[in-house]
């Protein structure tokens, strides 16, 4: 079932320089149904969804490792076998409280019109 977010729901998560959860905010851990300690430690793909083409993450990954900003449109899953859908900001910084780099996204609500565009350009990738 599709998980809707609020219009000022802003899910944010901060992961190590692997794609290790170091932190989630609370909105993320509410819509995606998980406790903050059920994800601090955990590879993010925790959340990822077979629908999503692996080339989207190939690019998020890219653009990260070159120092630059990805933003774009991401299907996750919750816990409980649901889904929902980010417009997503991932960007290079120094992860909180460890001695090296790590990245960090923020998430907001992807209107339905946007959802369906990126439905229509993933179905096209793989
Ligand atoms: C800061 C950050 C946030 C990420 N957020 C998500 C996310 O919300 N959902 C997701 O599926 N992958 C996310 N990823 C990408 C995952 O690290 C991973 O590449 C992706 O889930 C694909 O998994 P796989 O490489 O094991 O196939 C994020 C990566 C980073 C660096």
């Amino acid at each position: 079932m599709e998980q809707i977010l609020n219009d000022n729901d802003f899910l944010v998560s901060q992961t190590d320089s692997k794609g290790k959860i170091l932190f989630a905010n609370e909105d993320f851990c509410k819509i995606a149904g998980y406790t903050l300690e059920e994800l601090i430690g955990k590879p993010h793909s925790i959340v990822r969804h077979a629908n999503m083409p692996h080339a989207a993450f190939k690019d998020l990954w890219d653009t990260v490792k070159n120092g630059k900003i990805w933003t774009g449109y991401v299907k996750n899953s919750t816990k409980n076998g649901g889904f929902y859908w980010v417009y997503a900001t991932v960007y290079p910084n120094m992860a909180c409280g460890q001695n090296e780099h790590g990245y960090m996204s923020c998430r907001r609500k992807a209107s339905s019109g946007e959802i369906k565009a990126a439905e229509a350009l993933y179905k096209t990738m793989r």
